[in-house]
């Protein structure tokens, strides 16, 4: 391979690093020098996590919260859009990975994407995994779940990607409980 082959592969790379998010560090583990320079300076690193008062969302709404420069959806779902989340067939999915940086081995059944074991809390990055858009929620789109309109992605109730240009479903942060009021982001 030439040199100029060898730039155009890293320079690639890079460039996928970027829209994918932290997720894609180990696919770009040869650029890691350039993406190390771009690293958020020690006041952005000290918020790398932080805590959310899900105290007063109520079911069937959501918070909508900045995280490190991005929107993160802490969803308080329904029992109707928890059922409709857990009776779809992994099989019909366009993707079937959990994309669930908790556990990211996993398949995309909702019991695989949701923060809790009923299925009530659902946190995702609110970034359409296509182009980057934020995708509206309370229902929308043909799923019932979330629709990005830049370019007509429908996400289901668990934020899997159903119909449109998206390649991915929602992704899923590392997230836990602290206690019964309060979810931890990273
Ligand atoms: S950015 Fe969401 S569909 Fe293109």
């Amino acid at each position: 391979m030439s040199d100029t082959a060898d730039h155009e592969g890293t320079r690639r790379d890079f460039l996928y690093y970027a829209a994918g998010g932290t997720g894609a560090v180990a696919a770009a583990g040869a650029v890691w020098p350039l993406v190390n320079q771009m690293n958020p300076s020690a006041d952005v690193k000290a918020l790398a996590s932080i805590r959310v008062d899900i105290s007063g969302i109520e079911p069937g709404t959501q918070l909508t919260v900045k995280w490190l420069g991005k929107p993160v959806f802490i969803r308080r779902r329904t029992d109707e859009e928890i059922e409709l989340a857990r009776t779809v067939e992994l099989s019909t999915l366009p993707d079937r990975s959990a994309r669930n940086n908790n556990a990211p081995e996993l398949d995309a059944t909702d019991e695989n994407r949701a923060l809790d074991e009923t299925g009530e809390w659902l946190v995702m990055m609110g970034v359409c995994t296509h182009l980057g858009c934020v995708p509206l929620g309370d229902g929308a789109g043909d799923f019932n779940g979330w629709f990005c309109p830049c370019h007509g992605s429908h996400y289901d109730t668990s934020g899997r990607i159903r119909k449109g240009p998206a390649p991915t479903n929602l992704p899923v942060p590392v997230a836990q409980f602290v206690d019964e009021e309060t979810i931890k982001l990273g």
